[in-house]
């Protein structure tokens, strides 16, 4: 595939998002396009920084993964937000930019951050057992906890076998590339917390796994290992943390001779938010209206529930303004059979429903 006839198209649409943003959107995107790993080009990546390039260029042969990582935080941004005001979409619908969204300091851009942060580690992880690089791999040796996670120790039942994922060695790696660095401004402090928070999920979310030994499956011993959750798990876990986000307040501060910007809970009675929590300190429009500035494509036409009472319900999503109704006639594919051997056959249903669009 070409990347670089790809750079060009998307430099233009580029110019007019934010820094990091570009740069993640390019990544997705070239992974998504070829839908495997591709080789990325370190000084073709839009708006990334030094700092970015020296990593690259260094990880040259881990850049496909981190496209990959890319691409899957996106993905599943898209499906957690599915059906809500804000869908984690992007102008023509297909997996690129956020629009303007992450050019606020709200809870969206928090996700968005935390997301892209665990595809990362979760991808640079998982190619590590696979044994692709030379540097990293699974740990056969290993015994006790991953991160966080104390008292699994063997017993009668169980004892440590198999192969344990190694979390750390990307998140080393990765630490550099995902953070950015110059910590004195309010927003930098929050895209380091939530990027954290994000690598956090992949390490507090391992999973034991055990095989069964012993006579005709009799499980009379088990080996376990530590995996990674699969990557849905982690998006559903950020997106309880999405759900629980703290508020933040900018507090300016003189440190010497220069001012640095610290952010504190914005309600006193509110604990300081952990470090795997999500935290923001702008408020979010309504994404209700269409507004490129805030990042926000309205709900005009999107489709939605007419019997639910939650989000993707008429009445929220389309946010009182009354809803349009259709009726369509849809082909599906249905009674699907398994022919011997080797394919699905299935006939072809006509379903005619109605559709419900927002005003
Ligand atoms: C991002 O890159 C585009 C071209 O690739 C450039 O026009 C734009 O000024 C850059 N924006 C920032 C904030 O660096
Ligand atoms: C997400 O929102 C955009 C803009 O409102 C819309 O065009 C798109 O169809 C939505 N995607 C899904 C999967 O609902
Ligand atoms: C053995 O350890 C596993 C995993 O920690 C636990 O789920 C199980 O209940 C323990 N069994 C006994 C008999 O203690
Ligand atoms: C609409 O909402 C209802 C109630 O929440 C749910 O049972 C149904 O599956 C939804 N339909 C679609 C198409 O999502």
């Amino acid at each position: 595939m070409n990347l670089f006839g790809l750079t060009l198209t998307l430099a233009i649409s580029a110019a007019l998002i934010c820094t990091t943003e570009a740069m993640w959107w390019f990544l997705g995107a070239a992974y998504g396009t070829a839908q495997e790993p591709v080789e990325i080009p370190c000084k073709g990546i839009p708006n990334i920084s030094g700092k970015q390039v020296r990593f690259c260029l260094k990880n040259q042969d881990k850049m496909p993964t981190v496209a990959e990582g890319a691409y899957h935080g996106i993905e599943e941004c898209q499906f957690q937000f599915r059906g809500r005001r804000w869908n984690c979409t992007t102008i023509d619908g297909d997996q690129s930019v956020f629009g303007r969204v992450l050019d606020r300091a709200s809870r969206e851009t928090a996700f968005v951050n935390a997301i892209l942060a665990a595809g990362v580690t979760h991808a640079v992880t998982r190619a590590c057992s696979r044994g692709d690089y030379l540097e990293c791999g699974c740990d056969r040796t290993h015994r006790g906890p991953p991160g966080g996670r104390i008292g699994i120790v063997p017993n009668s039942t169980w004892r440590w076998g198999g192969c344990s994922e190694e979390v750390w060695y990307s998140m080393e790696l990765t630490k550099d590339f995902l953070k950015p660095t110059a910590a004195k401004r309010a927003r930098t402090k929050m895209d380091r917390h939530n990027t954290d928070a994000g690598r956090n999920a992949v390490l507090h979310n391992m999973e034991l796994r055990c095989k069964c030994h012993g006579v005709s499956g009799s499980c009379e011993l088990k080996t376990c290992w530590w995996e990674m959750a699969p990557f849905r798990k982690l998006g559903d876990a950020l997106k309880t943390k999405y759900d629980m986000a703290a508020e933040m307040a900018v507090e300016r501060q003189r440190k010497g001779r220069i001012f640095v910007e610290e952010l504190a809970p914005r309600y006193d009675d509110f604990k300081e938010p952990t470090t795997n929590d999500l935290i923001y300190y702008d408020q979010s429009p309504d994404y209700c209206t269409f507004d490129p500035e805030v990042g926000s494509f309205g709900t005009q036409g999107r489709e939605c529930n007419r019997t639910s009472h939650g989000i993707d319900g008429c009445e929220l999503l389309c946010c009182g303004r009354g809803h349009n109704t259709m009726t369509v006639v849809r082909r599906e594919r249905c009674d699907c059979v398994f022919v011997w051997c080797c394919k699905v056959v299935c006939k072809e249903c006509v379903r005619v429903i109605d559709v419900h669009t927002c005003k």
